[in-house]
């Protein structure tokens, strides 16, 4: 893509955590937002609100990503709003974690139905009516290659996205759309706090070199070099943006 003003960024999850300033990152660098959310409809207008206020064009669109009806509801009204998409952020996800001894069916099926049937939702929209030369971004770990006890399905899910990854990539041939995944380290969001004492959030913010855990902002960088221009020769890869942990 030459620049990103007159195009329209669709970001999954992007009421709070790394969703939101991902939002907020290429708002700044000229995109009009699409910010999806689930349940907390007042930090989704919250945002569109303070993207509005410094100048740039923000929607918000709540919808259920594992909700195959919502997220096509959701393109209709990007569409009606905007005339297209040409980025789609595929970062609402969920982690539950849990040995797999312990699991129960519940916490299978519902990392499944969000990670990833909820990135196959927007998948199956994003390739039939993304427009030409535009970006798909979506959301994996770095856990698939570091392989944590009781991360057990949560990374399974994302390793399934990678694959999806990779093979939409070939897909979109001919088309100039690029399909790359991000696969953070731990960030403080309330997805990795939720759950940890102090003591081990400290340890794990330890494990990378860099020796801190990561910032929403950091991603949100990572994700606007992959839907810029710059990025445009990266395709069908997996950046793992973890400060080095793997
Ligand atoms: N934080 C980390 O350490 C880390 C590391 C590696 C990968 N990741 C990945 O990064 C992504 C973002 O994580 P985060 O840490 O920012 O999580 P978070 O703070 O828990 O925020 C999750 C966001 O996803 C939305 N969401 C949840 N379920 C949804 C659904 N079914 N449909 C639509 N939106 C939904 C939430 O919306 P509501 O507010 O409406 O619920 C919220 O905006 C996830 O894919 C996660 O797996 C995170």
């Amino acid at each position: 893509m030459a620049s990103n003003e007159n195009k329209v960024a669709l970001v999954t999850g992007a009421s709070r955590g790394i969703g939101a300033a991902v939002a907020e990152r290429l708002a700044k660098d000229g995109f009009t937002v699409v910010i999806n959310y689930s349940g907390n409809a007042a930090p989704a207008e919250e945002l569109a609100k303070k993207i509005e206020q410094a100048g740039g064009k923000a929607l918000t669109a709540k919808a259920d990503v594992s909700d195959a009806e919502a997220v096509r509801r959701m393109f209709d009204a990007a569409e009606t709003a905007f005339g297209g998409v040409d980025v789609l952020v595929n970062n609402a996800g969920i982690m539950m974690l849990s040995s797999l001894a312990e699991a129960d069916d519940a916490n299978f099926d519902r990392q499944i139905s969000v990670n990833l049937k909820g990135t196959f939702n927007t998948l199956r929209e994003a390739a039939k009516r993304l427009r030409d030369g535009g970006r798909v971004v979506n959301f994996s770990t770095s856990v698939v290659g570091l392989k944590l006890e009781t991360y057990g399905v949560y990374a399974a899910t994302k390793a399934a996205v990678e694959t999806l990854t990779a093979i939409m990539a070939k897909e979109m041939r001919g088309r100039g759309i690029t399909v790359n995944a991000i696969a953070p380290g731990p960030v403080a969001t309330d997805l990795f706090l939720n759950g940890k004492s102090d003591e081990l959030v400290a340890r794990m913010a330890k494990m990378n070199p860099l020796e801190r855990l990561g910032t929403p902002e950091d991603i949100a960088s990572a994700v606007a070099f992959l839907a810029g221009p710059d990025g445009g020769w990266i395709n069908g890869q997996t950046l793992r943006a973890n400060g080095g942990v793997i």
